[in-house]
């Protein structure tokens, strides 16, 4: 069942923003007029994505150590993470911006730092 996020007007572009869906936490980035919902937690180490994480070229860096995960498999492109981290389904209904996170689109299992 998604739940509604945030307004996309509300969304600053390339920028993430963390949210809360059902206890998981959500980095939420809005790519124009596009938004994608990756996990909110690295897969190398307990640290926020969103956390000073930058977007590049529809990847998020990790602001601790640097990997790069894509924002539309959930994959790292770079080291030192290994693990995709897992990605969700965003619904854009007007101005609302609604996620799934009942499953990873990707199957990438959740991070349990
Ligand atoms: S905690 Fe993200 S790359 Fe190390």
């Amino acid at each position: 069942m998604a739940t509604r996020v945030a307004s996309l007007s509300d969304l600053p572009d390339v920028t993430p923003v963390r949210v809360d869906v059902e206890g998981i936490p959500i980095c939420l980035v809005r790519l124009g007029g596009d938004v994608r919902a990756i996990h909110d937690v690295c897969s190398h180490e307990e640290w926020s994505l969103s956390d000073g994480g930058q977007v590049f070229d529809a990847e998020v860096e990790c602001s601790l150590h640097g990997s790069s995960f894509s924002l539309d498999d959930g994959h790292p492109s770079s080291l030192p993470a290994m693990v995709p981290v897992p990605t969700y389904a965003v619904t854009i209904d007007g101005d609302d911006v609604l996620i799934d996170v009942s499953v990873a689109l990707n199957g990438a299992p959740t991070p349990d730092f």
